[in-house]
């Protein structure tokens, strides 16, 4: 597998032709490739090209039960914008958060990294654990200008966790890139980007983000930058340490 992966790193080693990208792997895996959006404004950019390419893919978001109201809004908003596309919702399993939260409480991730991880593992891997099943392998839209974690990202991994391919179609896309294409496309957006949240996850786990700040400032804000993953996107280097 390794091979493999290495060989389609190569090929597309650089490159910043998304729908090159997405016309490939989509049409080489047809209905086994789905895409996690978490409707953030890189994946409004992947949406926008998925529809164009192959509206057929499995589009899915993992709704958490905690997502800020904007996000819903522009859940429908695309929903209406792309009829042509089939958007999922995956919700947690509601027996695992009424057991969360009656031994933990509601807003248990201040307490500490490990019940935030708890949360997120409820109300997101899990869900995504159940939206990757019998898929090959999924599209997400990380960058690696987001964070020093992602930095090393490629293109295409193995997914040690699930088992499937990651493909990563804007790895190599700048911030301003994805927000011209936003504005030259009239793709909609989370208003909330609007107000300077650059990164947008859950409403109790996100703010907005200074002036100065970076991308991810606004997540787990509480927390040590080195913790700000929720379980999503281990990369193999962390994996490999929490296995060991
Ligand atoms: S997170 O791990 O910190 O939450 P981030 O918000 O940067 O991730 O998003 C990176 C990628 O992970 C997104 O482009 C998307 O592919 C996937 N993702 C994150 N959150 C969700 C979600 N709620 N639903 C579906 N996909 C998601
Ligand atoms: Fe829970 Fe916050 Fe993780 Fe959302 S981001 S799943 S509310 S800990």
């Amino acid at each position: 597998m390794e091979k493999i992966v290495d060989r389609l790193n190569q090929r597309f080693q650089g490159s910043h032709d998304v729908p090159a990208v997405l016309d490939y792997f989509l049409n080489h895996f047809g209905k086994t490739l789905g895409f996690a959006s978490s409707m953030g404004a890189e994946d409004q950019v992947l949406t926008d090209f998925i529809a164009k390419i192959n509206p057929q893919t499995k589009v899915f978001t993992l709704d958490t039960g905690r997502l800020p109201e904007e996000t819903h809004e522009l859940i429908d908003q695309t929903r209406g914008h792309y009829p042509e596309i089939n958007l999922q919702s995956y919700f947690p399993r509601p027996d695992n958060v009424e057991k969360m939260v009656a031994e933990k409480g509601l807003n248990l991730f201040y307490d500490s990294v490990e019940s935030r991880k708890l949360c997120c593992y409820y109300r997101k891997v899990e869900p995504l654990q159940r939206a990757l099943s019998g898929l090959d392998g999924w599209i997400t839209g990380l960058r690696r200008e987001q964070s020093e974690s992602r930095r090393q990202t490629r293109l295409v991994e193995f997914d040690e966790d699930n088992g499937i391919l990651k493909i990563n179609p804007l790895i190599y896309w700048t911030e301003e890139e994805v927000w011209k294409y936003i504005r030259q496309n009239q793709v909609p957006y989370n208003k909330l980007h609007d107000a300077n949240y650059s990164s947008i996850g859950c409403a109790p786990c996100t703010r907005a983000v200074p002036k100065d700040g970076s991308v991810r400032d606004g997540r787990w804000w509480w927390e040590n930058s080195q913790h700000k993953e929720c379980g999503l996107h281990r990369n193999n280097r962390e994996v490999a340490l929490e296995e060991a």
